[in-house]
């Protein structure tokens, strides 16, 4: 083989193997894999980084939030985002160790006269749950931000969050960067029965 047909060889082979090389060798996972995976990975997170989440990636999380089922689409939810390092310092200065060290709070709020307002909040809050799991961000719901508003030096942070007077607040979600990685805490299979 002379050199010039050489050259051509091995410039060929270089193609197929550059052009092999950035072709999936690998299945991509099943919808249903990645679902399962994501659901079975969540874990309640109290410990986070100190680093802030960026807008974002909470406009991502609220997105996801505002997509979940509701009762009739009635949305009877209402959502409150809160990054204001002032607001965050009044709610730890109520409860120290109210959100964990998270530097960003989600409170969730019901209306009051719907009786199906809380399993809309409920839908809406695993959304977050789940689609903060897929971007790596930690969470927990924190059902004690119920009593915030009872709260006497609350007041600042209630007039900040701007409630209309029909909602009040069911549960709040903290969320983050993980400091921790807990096991999964043992669930009760007994509780579920197939009617056959
Ligand atoms: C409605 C509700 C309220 C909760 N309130 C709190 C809370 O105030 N503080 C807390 O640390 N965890 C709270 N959690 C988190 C639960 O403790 C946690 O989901 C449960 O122990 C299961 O653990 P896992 O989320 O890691 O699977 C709450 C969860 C729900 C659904």
């Amino acid at each position: 083989m002379n050199k010039q047909l050489v050259a051509l060889v091995i410039a060929a082979a270089m193609i197929s193997c550059t052009k092999s090389a950035a072709e999936p060798v690998i299945p991509p996972l099943s919808k249903a894999q990645l679902v399962y995976e994501n659901i079975m990975s969540r874990r309640s997170i109290r410990a986070y980084k100190p680093e802030q989440v960026s807008r974002a990636q909470l406009d991502t999380l609220v997105q996801c939030a505002i997509n979940a089922p509701s009762a009739g689409n009635g949305q009877s939810w209402q959502v409150r985002v809160i990054q204001s390092a002032e607001i965050m310092e009044k709610i730890r200065a109520i409860n120290p160790n109210f959100s964990y060290g998270a530097p960003t709070l989600i409170a969730i709020a019901k209306d009051k006269k719907s009786g199906i307002s809380s399993a809309d909040c409920g839908f809406l809050t695993q959304n977050i749950l789940l689609m903060a799991e897929a971007m790596d961000l930690g969470t927990v719901v924190l059902g004690n931000m119920g009593g915030i508003p009872n709260h006497p030096d609350a007041q600042d942070i209630m007039a900040a969050l701007d409630l209309p007077d029909t909602h009040e607040i069911i549960f709040a979600v903290a969320v983050g960067y993980k400091d921790e990685a807990p096991e999964a805490r043992p669930r009760d299979a007994s509780k579920v029965k197939f009617i056959e």
